[in-house]
């Protein structure tokens, strides 16, 4: 549907707020989820949220979304640092969509500094903590 944004939050960030909060912030995901939908609203957006561990479940998704929605936001978790086969799930739908981090992944250890998704997403937003995903909302309201 036109203006319908699905955001998809990949592996261990269901334990936000208890997860590393020093580097990932206090807010627990369904409150951040909350901001999200809140914001996506301001900008005449419509969003669903989506969290999954498993790898097959995002994925899934990311197929559904085809038809259903007009974009993707993805925090892939450390899926983003080898998950060709959620690459390949981006590039099958043609959906424009953004990556994002809470945190800087170039300032921390080396195997963050790789995202496989990367390429085939139209830009990254990594660093801002829970802004990362408001500004992604505000980067892809540009383009629909
Ligand atoms: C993360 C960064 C990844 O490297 C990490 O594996 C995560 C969270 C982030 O939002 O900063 O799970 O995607």
């Amino acid at each position: 549907m036109k203006n319908t944004i699905l955001v998809l939050n990949g592996p261990n960030l269901n334990l936000l707020g208890l997860r590393e909060p020093g580097v990932y912030g206090t807010n627990t995901l369904d409150e951040i989820d909350e901001e999200i939908k809140e914001y996506a609203k301001k900008l005449g957006l419509r969003c669903e949220t989506f969290q999954s561990n498993s790898e097959g479940e995002l994925i899934g998704k990311i197929h559904e979304a085809y038809d259903l929605y007009s974009g993707i936001i993805l925090n892939a978790g450390a899926l983003t640092h080898y998950s060709y086969a959620l690459r390949d799930a981006i590039t099958s739908v043609r959906l424009p969509c953004i990556e994002v981090h809470l945190s800087n992944v170039h300032a921390r250890e080396e195997f963050r500094r790789l995202s496989v998704i990367a390429p085939v997403c139209i830009g990254t937003i990594s660093g801002f903590g829970k802004e990362s995903y408001l500004l992604a909302l505000q980067a892809i309201s540009k383009l629909m």
